[in-house]
């Protein structure tokens, strides 16, 4: 066979000789060095075995950051440094963040349901769902699974220049403050809510609309799955990363506050998700340029960062 054969040739050749499919997959997960290889000092073992085998054609951006991202105050890129929270100039960048919400065309949210379930049953029971049932959602059961993930629960006094003020605390952790990670909802099926993608507003409990008038998306054109019947799904939950936002104070260790912070989110989501009975899957595949063209995010400064999709299971 030679490199000149037809696509459907070289099918051909491998549906008669199916072991070489194995052989190729183990030679790509086993054998191939690192992009870094040559170019960086830290050889983890991983980043040995791992990566690539033509690393000026695609780089493997996720261990470039892991080799490269600082966590001590003393290197380069951290503006305002990890040690400090109750800094006049850190907990500026913390308090008010209130005003950044819309109020005018808002939708209010029902007051989230106070959950029942003990943490231990809801722990133990959360499960990854994909057997939607295209049953709606209630507008109360987005509203309980968004408070959870993201809601204010909290104030923390503190002073600044001015006077006092307060930093408005959630339900996850998050870095110094600053809660990088917005929450947009792509609602496809809840009851009292027009299809269409709205931004949830923390201190207000309210959804904003991502566009002037909702565009109903089809959660199966982004979706790269063939285990979930996408239009089942009652909503999707995206979770996006305002770079700024934290990497102002931590530099490049940012990135890596977000990432965790996204975890927290999600499982708050998944605990409160499980606490009302309905089934959700996390989402690694799916199109990113596509879905931050259609939220308006850059995909520079601004990042889809991870994906939920929520309903109600199959009985
Ligand atoms: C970041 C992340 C990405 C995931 N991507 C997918 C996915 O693309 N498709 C899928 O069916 N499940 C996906 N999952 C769900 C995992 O398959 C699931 O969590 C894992 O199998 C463990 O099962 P459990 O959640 O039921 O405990 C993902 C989970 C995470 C945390």
């Amino acid at each position: 066979m030679s490199l000149k054969d037809s696509q459907e040739a070289v099918s051909e050749y491998l549906d008669q000789h199916a072991h070489l499919a194995s052989v190729a997959m183990f030679g790509q997960q086993h054998t191939s060095i690192s992009v870094y290889s040559t170019s960086t000092v830290v050889r983890a073992p991983e980043a040995v075995v791992r990566g690539r085998w033509s690393p000026t054609v695609n780089g493997f951006i996720g261990e470039e950051l892991l080799l490269n991202h600082r966590r001590s105050g003393r290197d380069l890129g951290m503006q305002l440094g990890v040690s400090r929270y109750y800094g006049h100039d850190a907990v500026l960048s913390s308090v008010h963040s209130d005003l950044r919400e819309r109020e005018h065309g808002a939708v209010e949210l029902p007051e989230p349901r106070r959950l029942k379930t003990g943490l231990t049953s809801a722990v133990g029971g959360r499960r990854s769902g994909r057997r939607f049932s295209g049953r709606a959602a209630g507008l109360d059961e987005l509203a309980t699974v968004l408070w959870h993930g993201q809601g204010v629960t909290g104030e923390l006094p503190v002073t600044v220049q001015d006077g006092a003020a307060t930093v408005a605390l959630r339900t996850v952790p998050s870095g110094g403050g600053l809660y990088p990670i917005r929450l947009v909802v792509l609602a496809q099926n809840v009851k009292g809510l027009a299809p269409g993608a709205y931004e949830y507003q923390p201190h207000g409990h309210t959804l904003y609309p991502v566009h002037p008038t909702p565009v109903p998306v089809a959660l199966s054109d982004l979706l790269w799955t063939a285990d979930v019947e996408a239009d089942k799904v009652s909503f999707a939950l995206v979770y996006v990363y305002d770079l700024y936002a934290n990497s102002q104070k931590y530099g490049d260790s940012g990135l890596v506050f977000a990432l965790i912070e996204v975890g927290g989110i999600a499982q708050n989501v998944h605990l409160a998700r499980t606490a009302l009975g309905m089934i959700a899957c996390d989402q690694g595949g799916y199109d990113k340029q596509g879905l931050e063209q259609f939220l308006g995010q850059d995909g520079m400064s601004r990042h889809v960062v991870h994906f939920t999709l929520v309903g109600h299971g199959e009985v």
